[in-house]
């Protein structure tokens, strides 16, 4: 990712370089478990970006369906929809354009923006990428201004998603399906050996907080704490001393299929990076979601029907570490 690859803007089709530079953005959205499932394809007349699934890099007994899989790759897309709008390019995005092709998950295909057009805010959002971090520390007990929250909710609504910013008693609610979940996921021998497959302490943050991170199975790998409820999964290094009252909001959408998915991802990742340019920090909270019964009862009866995708927690505090992410060269095809 050069500063040139920014700046000299070739005409037609996109420079290798620029296609490094979204790959880039890209993969560096979150995703279960860091577990990048992506792949990015240059089209043919190389103005355009396929996104694909990797099933390699599945994360099957936690996530049967691919639901937390699609969620990640809409979190891509939308990191790659910021970068496009950062070099100046218009994107015209399909979801799942090919039934025929089930891996394809999302086609990008570029313009360049008319020079008398007004600038893409999403060009505003691309610097927020590099700095959006999991930070899984505790946060200050601040509140989050409603100004900011209307601006969150919106952003979601952006991508055809609800965002939830959850008043106390759901909260506690909420916190409590997640504490349930991680004991059971904990007792999961098959789901353990899973995640210990994709995640190793990669580094202990200076106060001792594993932070989740991508590797290879590690002879010495532990089970980080997933999860801020207090109460550890079995074996692991320990559960984390949060803030008082965390802050957490929900994503629901009114169906449960791959669109809803991908789009839950974009959602995410545009709230999550407003949330960064403005200061906020967040973690996700997902093991309520991935215990069918759990999951149904995070749904707010006050709200109406719908299906929660993701919890984000959200608050001021420590940005989090850098995790790695996958060089481009093993996530960009050009041919
Ligand atoms: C669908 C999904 C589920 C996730 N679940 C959790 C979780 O339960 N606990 C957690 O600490 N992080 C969770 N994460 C965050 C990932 O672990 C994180 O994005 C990844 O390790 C990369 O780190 P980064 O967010 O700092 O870039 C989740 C992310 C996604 C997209």
């Amino acid at each position: 990712m050069t500063e040139d690859s920014r700046t000299s803007y070739a005409s037609e089709a996109l420079t290798p370089d620029r296609f490094a530079f979204l790959a880039a953005a890209g993969g560096a959205a979150p995703s279960l478990h860091n577990s990048q499932p992506w792949r990015f394809r240059a089209t043919g007349d190389r103005r355009g970006l396929l996104v694909e699934r990797d099933p390699s890099r599945a994360v099957p007994v936690t996530d049967p369906m691919g639901r937390a899989l699609h969620v990640s790759l809409g979190a891509a897309v939308l990191n790659l929809r910021a970068a496009a709008a950062s070099l100046g390019l218009e994107c015209r995005l399909r979801l799942l354009p090919d039934p025929e092709r089930p891996d394809l998950v999302a086609s990008l295909a570029f313009d360049r923006r008319p020079p008398d057009a007004p600038p893409n805010p999403d060009a505003e959002l691309y610097p927020a990428i590099a700095e959006r971090h999991s930070s899984r520390q505790a946060f200050t007990n601040r509140d989050v201004p409603e100004r900011l929250v209307a601006e969150l909710i919106a952003a979601a609504d952006h991508e055809g998603v609800v965002l939830a910013v959850l008043e106390e008693a759901e909260t506690r609610r909420i916190l409590a399906l997640t504490a349930d979940a991680e004991r059971r996921t904990a007792a999961d021998l098959a789901r353990e050996a899973e995640t210990r497959s994709w995640v190793r302490v990669e580094a202990l943050a200076t106060d001792g907080i594993p932070v989740e991170a991508l590797g290879p199975l590690d002879r010495d790998a532990r089970v980080p704490v997933r999860s801020f409820t207090g109460h550890p999964p079995h074996g692991g290094p320990g559960s984390v001393r949060f803030e008082a009252l965390p802050q957490l909001a929900t994503f629901t959408t009114a169906h449960d299929d791959r669109s809803a998915w991908v789009r839950t991802g974009m959602a995410l990742e545009r709230v999550w990076l407003v949330a960064t340019v403005n200061g906020l920090r967040g973690s996700v909270l997902h093991q309520a979601v991935e215990w069918p019964d759990t999951r149904w009862q995070l749904r707010d009866p006050e709200t109406g029907p719908g299906y929660v995708q993701v919890i984000l927690r959200l608050g001021y505090g420590p940005p989090g570490a850098r995790t790695p992410r996958r060089p481009v060269e093993e996530i960009l095809r050009l041919d």
